[in-house]
């Protein structure tokens, strides 16, 4: 198997988790209803189509179990489902369930008397669904819909406009919650990308003034900020978008340096030498990407750059995880994921050149998930 056969097959396969006290279970630790469909453990092809059509049941107990705070609740402790729906305000019968079907899913183990508490999973969620539970939230609303509606998008090639009434973006602006909580989910999943990055050897242009472009709270203009300490950072995006901003790049100890601007990307970019547009252009369709790069150009100071951080597709497909992230970006943004030549297609004639291609977060050998694309103002 090539490694990023492997490595594709890996991301398929469920975690590990607890073995119950009885009865039977998948040999990936987690347990099907379907397993009884398989013609036992060593049918690998068997096990892997019921864990696939078995998502409709793990992700919403997973999520439950985040969003109810009971990872919180058994960091450090093992507790009854009564103790739970005590402190959670929850029901206790349905709570002692969804703690069952937790076991199920491998997130936590359960002892003779009735308790429960965290597995090595669950504990890796973090005890108040900080870290990876972040990600929970991509439970959201519009993406569940998005996603239930590929087959239908596929058969009418339907286009999606997600800056019009009710898109995507319009719903978070409509909902500070759960913009709040987008943002923690993209500031969580873009945490990764400094360390990954300077790992790697990345070093950033030099720059006296970055724009980080629909940059949400900041997370990689922080990482700029440090790698660059003379420069100012702006960050330009949606109101919402920002609300934790303040608080983020406080505790990164570079808010004094930074402003805010709300507003869109499609109006003005703030001047700059370096900017950075970080899993931004894969939310948009082509016109728009050029609207985008565009206004960062009119607004690029001789000299400067463009960053563009993004799961750049391989040019012969491959099971690489852009294309996953591909069909979500059709079905919910109208927008995709691009191949390099694709990206400068759409970039250079805006007034830019490519000056470097960097791969980074390659887990096992396998595909690189994503790449930084350094382009040089022209
Ligand atoms: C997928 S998130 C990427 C966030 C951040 N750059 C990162 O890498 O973590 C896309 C961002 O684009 C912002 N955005 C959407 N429409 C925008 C617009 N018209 N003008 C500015 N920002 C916008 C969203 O609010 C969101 O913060």
């Amino acid at each position: 198997m090539s490694s990023t056969r492997k490595a594709a097959a890996a991301a398929t396969a469920l975690p590990e988790g607890p073995r119950p006290r009885a009865g039977g279970g998948g040999a990936s630790g987690t347990y099907s209803v379907l397993d009884f469909l398989t013609d036992g453990e060593n049918d690998t092809a068997g096990r892997q189509l019921v864990q696939l059509f078995s998502g409709y049941l793990y992700t919403p107990v997973a999520v439950a179990i985040v969003e109810l705070g009971i990872l919180g609740r058994l960091a450090g402790k093992a507790l009854t489902p009564e103790d739970i729906a005590k402190d959670a305000g929850t029901d206790p019968d349905a709570t002692g369930r969804l703690l069952r079907a937790g076991m199920a899913v491998g997130l936590l183990s359960g002892d003779e008397d009735g308790r429960f508490r965290l597995s090595p999973a669950g504990e890796r969620l973090g005890p108040d669904a900080g870290r990876l539970g972040e990600m929970a939230v991509l439970w959201l609303e519009p993406i569940r819909e998005a996603m239930v509606g590929l087959a239908e998008h596929v058969r009418s090639g339907q286009q999606v406009d997600p800056a019009a009434p009710g898109g995507f973006w319009d719903y978070l602006g409509s909902h500070p919650g759960e913009a709040v909580k987008f943002a923690r989910a993209m500031g969580y999943a873009t945490s990764r990308l400094p360390g990954a990055l300077d790992a790697a050897g990345y070093r950033p242009p030099a720059a006296s003034r970055v724009v980080d472009v629909g940059g949400n709270r900041g997370t990689m203009l922080a990482w700029l900020l440090k790698a660059l300490p003379d420069a100012a950072g702006v960050i330009v995006d949606r109101a919402e978008a920002m609300a934790t901003a303040p608080d983020f790049l406080g505790a990164a100890g570079v808010q004094h340096r930074t402003e805010l601007v709300p507003g869109s990307f499609f109006e003005e970019v703030p001047e700059g030498d370096l900017h950075l547009l970080s899993r931004v252009l894969h939310n948009w369709d082509d016109k728009s990407v050029r609207r985008i790069v565009a206004n960062c150009a009119k607004a690029g100071r001789p000299g400067g750059s463009l960053v563009v951080v993004e799961y750049v597709l391989p040019a012969v497909p491959e099971p690489a995880a852009g294309h996953l992230m591909d069909v979500m970006m059709m079905v919910l943004y109208g927008g995709r994921e691009r191949t390099l030549e694709q990206h400068r297609a759409l970039i250079e004639p805006c007034g830019y050149a490519l000056r470097e291609e960097f791969p980074v977060g390659a887990v096992d050998g396998g595909q690189p998930p994503l790449r930084v694309l350094e382009f040089a103002r022209t």
